[in-house]
């Protein structure tokens, strides 16, 4: 009887130590697939452009985002929010963006609901980091 208890206590603790570890594993995924990003970049496309001759549409064109202060992009008429958020592209913070835009940049005038999913978020980053500022990849 009490070996079935140690047993059990035993798995329990496996488990539950899977449990913690797991998404640490998958956070620690690594970098994102640009391929995969692609796929997603679908979702942002009716507004957006991004590569060589890119053009601002109803958003400003993402050539050479990381790195760019928020609402420099030359010809576009960003709302008063993004250009006073005082955010510098970076990995993190357009993370933090495009999970949820409103919440970020309250005001902003990009309607997106966003994107959950952390490992989308990962491609998308990775996807959008190959293209330098005149749209060539790198
Ligand atoms: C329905 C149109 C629309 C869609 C879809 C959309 N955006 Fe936007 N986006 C905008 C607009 C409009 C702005 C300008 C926001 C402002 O000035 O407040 C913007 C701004 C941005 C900015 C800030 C740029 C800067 O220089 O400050 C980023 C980054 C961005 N969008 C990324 C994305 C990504 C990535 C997607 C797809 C996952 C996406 N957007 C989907 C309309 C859109």
């Amino acid at each position: 009887m009490q070996a079935l208890v140690m047993q059990t206590l035993a798995r329990t603790a496996l488990f539950a130590s899977l449990l913690f570890t797991l998404p640490a594993l998958a956070q620690d995924a690594g970098t994102g697939d640009a391929s995969a990003g692609e796929r997603s970049w679908n979702k942002c496309r009716a507004c957006h452009q991004i590569g060589e001759g890119a053009k601002n549409l109803v958003g400003p064109q993402m050539n050479g985002l990381f790195g760019r202060h928020s609402g420099t992009v030359e010809g576009y008429s960003f709302s008063a929010a993004n250009k006073a958020s005082g955010i510098t592209w970076d990995e993190a913070v357009f993370a933090e963006y495009i999970r949820d835009p409103k919440a970020k940049i309250p005001g902003t005038k990009m309607i997106f609901a966003g994107i959950k999913n952390e490992k989308e978020i990962r491609d998308l980053t990775a996807f959008l980091k190959q293209f330098d500022k005149d749209g060539k990849k790198l």
